[in-house]
Parts: structure tokens; sequence; C-alpha cells
């Protein structure tokens, strides 16, 4: 458990912070006394985060922009600033995507995708990290990415090209902003019930196989990767730097391992199979 006023000194932007696993994170950090900023391009989600945020006695605030304008962005951050005080941590959140046949992909498709997650995280990260840099204050900055950032997937490569990115910008800005005392991580979610990802990425019917093929049979539960982000965020996790966290039950490891399949049969069958290939026993 945590302390119930871990974050208490924190101020911390969260892109795509209205809904999701971004209002999750938003929702626990507050909970453990920070302050707490959402932005994003929907003005309804993102004031009705902030409202439940004060509702529940945080302190929080909201600002419409688009992550892929870096003057939106830096507009929107200085209001907030001064409406909260100065930013300690980003946590880079926002994110688009659907499922499409690569060949079939526009260049505008492509371009938009690369934009919100890539260009997004990196006009974020950059406008925050020179603030901090400038004020000798240091700063964590947390992304959110997904294990085909480093194994590659069909059908969603602009968001796996974009994630793989981020991952590349967190580890190499881990170690040249270090000595400002800057640090970032990333969390690597596998699937999490959310709207925003389920409606673009889960095809209709297909979520209880999804679920089965899980090593643990099922979906994580948004509360998990906002403790998880909670953790990474505070002064607890003060030494770990340019690392990407897997919260995933295990799927990614199962699906490149040479026998994970064998996960998916009956026990029994697996071990009578096994039993009956032992030296001395075959027929
Ligand atoms: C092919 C598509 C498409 C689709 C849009 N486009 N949807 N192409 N298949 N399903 C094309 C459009 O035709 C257009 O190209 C271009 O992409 C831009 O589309 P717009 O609708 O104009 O863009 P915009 O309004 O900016 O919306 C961005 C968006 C949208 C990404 C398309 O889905 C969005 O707002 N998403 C935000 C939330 C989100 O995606 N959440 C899910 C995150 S989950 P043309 O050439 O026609 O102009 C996630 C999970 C990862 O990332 C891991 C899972 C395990
Ligand atoms: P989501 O609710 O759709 O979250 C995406 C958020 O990004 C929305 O709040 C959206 O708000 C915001 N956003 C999109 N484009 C933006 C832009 N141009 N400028 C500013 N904000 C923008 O989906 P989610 O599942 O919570 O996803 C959150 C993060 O988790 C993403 O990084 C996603 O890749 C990652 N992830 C999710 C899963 C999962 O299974 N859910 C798995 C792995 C990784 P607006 O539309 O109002 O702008």
């Amino acid at each position: 458990m945590f302390r119930d006023d871990l974050l208490r000194d924190q101020t911390i932007l969260i892109t795509g912070g209205g809904s999701g696993l971004g209002r999750a994170m938003a929702e626990r950090c507050a909970g453990l006394e920070a302050a707490v900023a959402v932005v994003g391009r929907r003005p309804g989600p993102l004031e009705e985060t902030a409202d439940a945020l004060r509702d529940g006695g945080g302190r929080a605030a909201w600002a419409s922009c688009d992550v892929r304008d870096p003057q939106q962005l830096a507009a929107a951050t200085e209001r907030l600033e001064e409406e909260l005080g100065p930013f300690t941590a980003l946590v880079n959140n926002a994110a688009g995507n659907f499922l499409a046949p690569s060949e079939d992909l526009s260049a505008n498709a492509f371009d938009t995708v690369v934009k919100i997650v890539l260009y997004g995280t990196f006009h974020a990260t950059q406008l925050l990290g020179r603030r901090w840099i400038e004020r000798r204050s240091g700063g964590v900055v947390l992304s959110i990415l997904t294990p085909y950032a480093w194994m590659g997937s069909p059908f969603v490569l602009p968001s796996a090209c974009a994630k793989a990115g981020v991952l590349a910008l967190t580890r190499s800005l881990a170690i040249e902003w270090a000595t400002y005392g800057i640090r970032l991580n990333a969390i690597a979610p596998g699937p999490f019930p959310t709207d925003g990802a389920f409606s673009r990425l889960m095809p209709p019917g297909m979520a209880e196989a999804a679920k089965r093929a899980n090593p643990l049979g099922r979906f994580g539960e948004p509360a998990e990767l906002a403790d998880l982000a909670a953790f990474l965020l505070s002064p607890m996790a003060a030494y770990v730097n340019g690392e990407c966290v897997t919260i995933d039950g295990g799927q990614w490891l199962k699906q490149g391992q040479e026998f994970g399949g064998f996960t998916d049969l009956p026990r029994d069958q697996v071990k009578a199979t096994m039993a009956a290939m032992r030296p001395g026993k075959r027929g």
C-alpha cells in the first residue's frame, strides 16, 4: 500500500487524461495528493474528469489542446501552470490508433497516428524538459507504450512505428537528461478494456478469446496500471530511469515462447502427452 500523501509535492500533466487509462491515472495521482492537469482535444471528458477529481478533494485543472501542435500545447501548459503551479511530472498517454491493412493506409492516416503518438510525446517532453532545465528543478516523464513497441505488430503499423519511437525517446533522454535530474520511464500495457482502445482494436465477439489467450485469463484493470504509474512517478522510483515496465499478464512473453501454446490446452492433456513421450513409456 502507498502512503496517502505519496505524490503530495507533485503537479502532474497527463495528456489524454480525460478518458480511459489517462483518467484512471489522473484519479490515482489525485488520490495520492498530487495536483493533476489533464489535456486532450474534447473539452467534455476533460471537464468531467477535473470536476470529479475536485469533488474527491483533489486539486485539478484541464485545458483543451492538440498534442500535435506545439504552440497549442505551450499555451495550454502555461495557463495550467498559472492555475496549479509548476509541473513536476508529465505522463505521455495521448494516442491515436486503428486497425487497418498497411497496404491500404493513406499517407495522412500514417501521419495522423505518428503525429499524435511520437510527435505529441516529443512536443510535450521537450516543452516541460526545457522548463525543468531552466528552473533546475528536475522532473519525471512517464510514457505509455505497449509491447509491440519492441515486437512490432501487423495491422497497427503507424502505432507500432510511433510507440517504438517513444521507447527510443525514453531511453535516449533518460541518459541525456539525467544530469538535469530528469528521469524518463515507460509502461507497456497489454489489453485494458477502455472504450477508446476496444472500440477501435477489439473486433466484436473476440474479447472472450482474447482473455483466454492471456496467461492470466483476463484483461488488465485500469486501477492496476494506475498503481504502477503512481509508483514510477513517485520518489519511491527515484533510481528507476530509462526503464519500460510491462503490465500485460505475461502475454507478450507467451506469444514468443516456443511451447507457450501448450498452456492453452487442458493441463491433464498436456501432462498425458508429455508422459507418453518419456523414454521407455512410448507404446
Ligand atoms: C484506415 C483511417 C482509419 C481507419 C482514420 N483513418 N481511421 N484509415 N482505417 N480505421 C484515416 C482517415 O481516413 C484520414 O486519412 C486519417 O486517418 C486521419 O483521420 P481523421 O479522422 O481525420 O483524424 P482525426 O480526427 O485526427 O482522428 C485521429 C484518429 C482517431 C487516430 C483517426 O481514431 C482518434 O481520434 N483517436 C483517438 C483515440 C484513440 O485512438 N484511442 C485508442 C488508443 S489505444 P485521409 O487520407 O482519408 O485523409 C492504443 C492501444 C495500443 O493505442 C495497444 C493495444 C494492445
Ligand atoms: P483512449 O481513452 O482513447 O485514450 C486516448 C486519449 O488520447 C484520449 O483521451 C484522447 O482524447 C487523447 N488524444 C488523442 N489524440 C489526441 C491529440 N491529438 N491531442 C491531445 N489528446 C489526444 O484510450 P486508452 O486505452 O485509455 O489509451 C491510453 C494510452 O494507453 C494510449 O497511449 C494507448 O496507446 C495506451 N495503451 C492502451 C491499451 C489498452 O488496451 N487500452 C493497451 C496498450 C497501450 P481526445 O480524443 O479528446 O483528444
